[in-house]
């Protein structure tokens, strides 16, 4: 049975629904912060099974009591701003807590037979902010880059996969950690980049780009990673790290051209002007980091896995998705 925590954010969720359409029963934890989708009536949905608690409160009876096989860690604070502003809160979920749901995992599995040890993993989700920033020539980051975080949600994020390596090492807690490029898709919190530019423009609210728009990120459709995590849970090999990314780079400034070119066509505004011109660039994020691009050959060679979802067709769903939703 697999253990999905953090499983009301948007990559959660999408982890979730991917499970139930193929017909997988799941339990699904997660403490509601703002970033949760409160409104999916989770606890009514057939085969998911859920409890709002935090990844720090003592998890051991769920393991036990559904027999875990497998644990797949979303739960996390992830708003690189909110971080700036209040580091206290990345530094409890997501190093303090993170390590005590390392610890019910490790005394729950030492307690396994030698069959059921050998079929349980733990999966980290962590993120390629971890390496820092890249100028626009560097090579792509791959698994044996030195960290270098430059913010304190990037910070908290490289701890908890050093302890996840520590973990490994000592306990022999059979983790794997995977370090994924940005996502987007449906359910994501509308202070997201891709989200806030969508809903600035059809609102009619400026749309603020950081510095000049030159910081470049690589995207990923949502469901291309939650593939990747499936493949990692049936082929990964424990102790290991895996980057998962697009190959698919684009200049902040050029993904909001793209986005208002969409909006342009798809919801037409009456005097016809374009939603870019409600562009207005604002001071940059401090530490911003340039550039991130993933190498993904390990995975790839390992486990077949490759993106399917083409960029444009995933963001004019992703554009429908947040226009069209009742609650935005
Ligand atoms: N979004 C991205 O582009 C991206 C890219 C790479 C990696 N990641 C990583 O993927 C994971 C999920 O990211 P996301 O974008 O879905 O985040 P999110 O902020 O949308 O969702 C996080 C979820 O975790 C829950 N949560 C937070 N702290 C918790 C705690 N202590 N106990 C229980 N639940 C808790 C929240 O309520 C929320 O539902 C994170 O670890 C993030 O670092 C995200």
């Amino acid at each position: 049975m697999y253990l999905i925590t953090g499983g009301l954010g948007f990559i959660g969720l999408n982890f979730v629904n991917y499970c139930l359409k193929k017909n997988k029963k799941v339990i699904v934890i997660d403490c509601e912060t703002y970033a949760a989708n409160k409104y999916y009536k989770i606890s009514k949905i057939k085969n998911i099974i859920y409890y709002k608690k935090k990844i720090g409160d003592n998890l051991f009876p769920i393991f036990k009591k559904y027999e875990i096989s497998t644990v797949i860690n979303f739960a996390a604070e992830t708003h690189v701003d909110n971080s700036i502003k209040n580091p206290n809160k990345f530094i409890d979920s997501n190093i303090i807590q993170l390590i005590k749901l390392f610890n019910c995992s490790k005394n729950y599995y030492l307690k396994l037979n030698n069959i059921k040890k050998k079929k349980f993993k733990f999966i980290q989700i962590s993120t390629d902010e971890v390496f820092g920033s890249l100028n626009k020539k560097q090579p792509k980051f791959r698994e044996t880059n030195k960290f270098f975080p430059n913010n304190p949600y990037s910070a908290t994020k490289a701890a908890g996969d050093m302890f996840a390596r520590a973990w490994f090492k000592t306990y022999d807690l059979p983790i794997i950690t995977t370090n994924c490029s940005n996502n987007y898709g449906r359910y994501q919190n509308k202070e997201k980049l891709i989200p806030k530019i969508i809903l600035n423009s059809i609102k009619g609210k400026t749309i603020p780009i950081y510095g000049d728009g030159k910081n470049t990120r690589e995207w990923i459709h949502v469901n291309d990673h939650c593939e990747a995590i499936i493949k990692l849970i049936n082929k990964g090999i424990v102790g290991e790290t895996y980057n998962i990314g697009s190959d698919y780079e684009i200049e902040n400034i050029k993904l909001v051209k793209l986005i208002c070119k969409i909006l342009d066509e798809m919801y037409p505004k009456k005097n016809r002007s374009s939603y870019f011109d409600q562009v207005k660039f604002v001071k940059d994020r401090k530490a911003h980091d340039l550039r991130y691009s993933i190498n993904s050959s390990k995975i790839k060679k390992l486990t077949g896995w490759k993106t399917k979802i083409n960029f444009y067709d995933g963001l004019k769903d992703t554009i429908k998705f947040y226009v069209e939703q009742p609650n935005r």
